[in-house]
Parts: structure tokens; sequence; C-alpha cells
């Protein structure tokens, strides 16, 4: 595969509202999906292809996050002697994963403004995004296809994956034209949030993005959009419609089938942790046994 996209910006500064409190003063990124924090799902994903070089967008109550990616010598010291060589090996694993940078966004403006703030760090070449409460299950991980796509076509390009129609309206939404490639469509439109009827397509945008790095002119003139942030997806429609994809513009879209995990919204991640916890070797078994019980007792 070639690494012409090295870094990732991954966002973690929102407040999290819809797990509150629990997110007062503990980031939802580092909420446990089983026994890992769900941004470690998301971190391992990016390196495995190939991202190496990670920039957290943080904020204050964040400090969880950083701590989790680096060392922790007393810890490491006393499971040592403890003689715990999994469970050291499990503590050390964070900090050896990728090199990983810090901005901070003071205040949460919006996903757009987020990944603004990867401006310095990105440089001027094409970089993912990957957000922290969106998991992909280590067995479908797409990001080496998005970045061939990238390859071949330039501009930016989008995760997509088909949803009722019930369900649009809660995502951005993808008006499309196919390729000669079924699994990649040219994106021509995004709607936010599309009322079911109005809606182009069933395709909806999940939280995995390439972008050429036009995107920081554009977000730079993006203003305010739907609940006074900085939308992201304003700035992408913007892209989407700008044709020259050698100069940066242009969008495509990559068909995702696989399976996925919400961790942002109290639903989606019980159904993650359990989905999760039942694949797991360790725990699997025994807890798919639990599980089977207890449901057939529910009415
Ligand atoms: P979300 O909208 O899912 O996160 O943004 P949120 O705003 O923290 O959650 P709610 O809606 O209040 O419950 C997707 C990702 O973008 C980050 C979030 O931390 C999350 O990982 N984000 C969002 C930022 O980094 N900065 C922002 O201004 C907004």
């Amino acid at each position: 595969m070639s690494q012409s996209v090295l870094k990732a910006v991954i966002p973690v500064a929102g407040y999290g509202t819809r797990f509150l409190p629990a997110t007062k003063a503990t980031p939802k990124e580092m909420l446990p999906v089983v026994d890992k924090p769900a941004i470690q799902y998301v971190v391992e994903e990016a390196v495995s292809a190939g991202l190496l070089d990670l920039l957290f967008v943080t904020g204050r109550t964040k400090r969880a996050l950083e701590d989790h990616f680096d060392d922790n010598p007393e810890l490491e010291a006393a499971l040592g002697s403890k003689d715990k060589p999994e469970l050291l090996e499990a503590v050390r694993h964070p900090a050896g994963l990728a090199k990983v940078h810090y901005v901070r966004q003071g205040v949460p403006r919006g996903l757009g403004d987020a990944v603004l703030h990867g401006k310095a760090h990105v440089g001027n070449h094409p970089f993912v995004v990957l957000l922290g409460d969106d998991l992909i299950d280590d067995r479908d991980y797409i990001l080496p296809k998005m970045i061939e796509t990238q390859n071949k076509f330039g501009g930016s390009v989008v995760l997509l994956m088909e949803v009722p129609n019930s369900e649009i309206s809660l995502y951005g939404c993808a008006k499309v034209s196919a390729t000669d490639d079924p699994a990649v469509v040219k994106v021509i439109d995004l709607i936010e949030k599309p009322e079911a009827e109005k809606a182009p397509s069933n395709y909806a945008v999940i939280g995995r993005y390439i972008f050429s790095p036009k995107v920081f002119e554009i977000l730079e003139k993006t203003k305010p959009g739907k609940g006074g942030e900085i939308q992201l997806t304003d700035a992408m429609t913007v892209l989407a419609k700008d044709v020259s994809a050698s100069e940066g513009g242009g969008m495509y879209g990559v068909i995702f089938k696989g399976r996925r995990y919400d961790t942002g919204d109290k639903l989606a991640y019980l159904q993650a942790v359990v989905q999760l916890a039942i694949e797991r070797k360790d725990l699997g078994p025994e807890f798919k046994k639990w599980l089977k019980t207890f449901s057939a007792k529910l009415d």
C-alpha cells in the first residue's frame, strides 16, 4: 500500500453531552468498551493502516486520554514486580502504538473547528480524520481502501454506510453517482440530517474521512452553522461541489458494508459492549451463556 497519507487527526474535544454525568470529568472516548477505552480501538485501526503520526484535538477534561497513550512507570513497576506479564503488556501497549501529538481546542466550537486545529500539524498533504466514538470492527478495517481511493482519484474521500430510510435523518447524507468501482461512488452533494422523504440516498456519512488540505482553506471561511458550531459537513459540501480534484477538490465515497459500533450514544454504546464482549475468546462463551438465560427471562 502506498503511504501518501501518513497523518491522522482525531478530534476528541467535544462535551459528550449525551453521556453526562459520566463525561463531566472523563472524556467519552475513554469510556470502556469491555476493557479497552473506545479511543484505543480507533488508534489501533489507524496504526494498522500505517498511520503512525496522530494528532488528538483535545480540551479540558481530556487528560485521562493523554495519560492513556503515555508510559506509567509506577504501574509498570508494580505489575513487573507482581509477575503479571499480560497486564504489563496491556498497560504498555497504548504508549507504543504511534507518535501521538496534541493540540487543544479551548472551546468545542464544532467538528469543523476541531479539524481546523490540525492545520499546522498536517501541512499540505491529504490526511485522515477518525472520530473517536465510531468503532470499526478489526475484521472489517476499511482505511486501506479509502487511502487507495484517494490515491486513485485525488480530492477527499468519505466513508458511506447504507442505513434504513427511517434513520437517515440522524446522519449526514450523500447524493452520489456511480464510478467504475462498485465499492466507490462520486459524492456530488451532502445534506446534513435530511428528512427521510427529502434524502437523496440512504448513504450515511460515518466517522472516517480523508481530506485534501484544501479543507483547511474552506473551514477558515466556514461560518457557524447548525447549533452555532462550525460544521464539518458544511465544508465537506463545498469540497464535494468543487470538481477540480487535481487541485484538492472533489469527493469520493467508499461504501462500507462491515461491522461498525457507535459509542457516542447510550443505546448504541450498550449494544457495542455486548457485541464485542460476545466476540471475545476469554469472556465470550460465559457471557453468551448468561445473556441467553437473562434474555429468556425478558418479556
Ligand atoms: P460528537 O458530536 O459525536 O461529540 O462529535 P460530542 O459533541 O462530544 O457529543 P455530544 O453530541 O455532546 O454527546 C464527534 C467527535 O468530534 C469531537 C468529539 O469529541 C467526538 O469525538 N468534537 C466535537 C470535537 O473534538 N470538537 C467539537 O467541537 C465537537
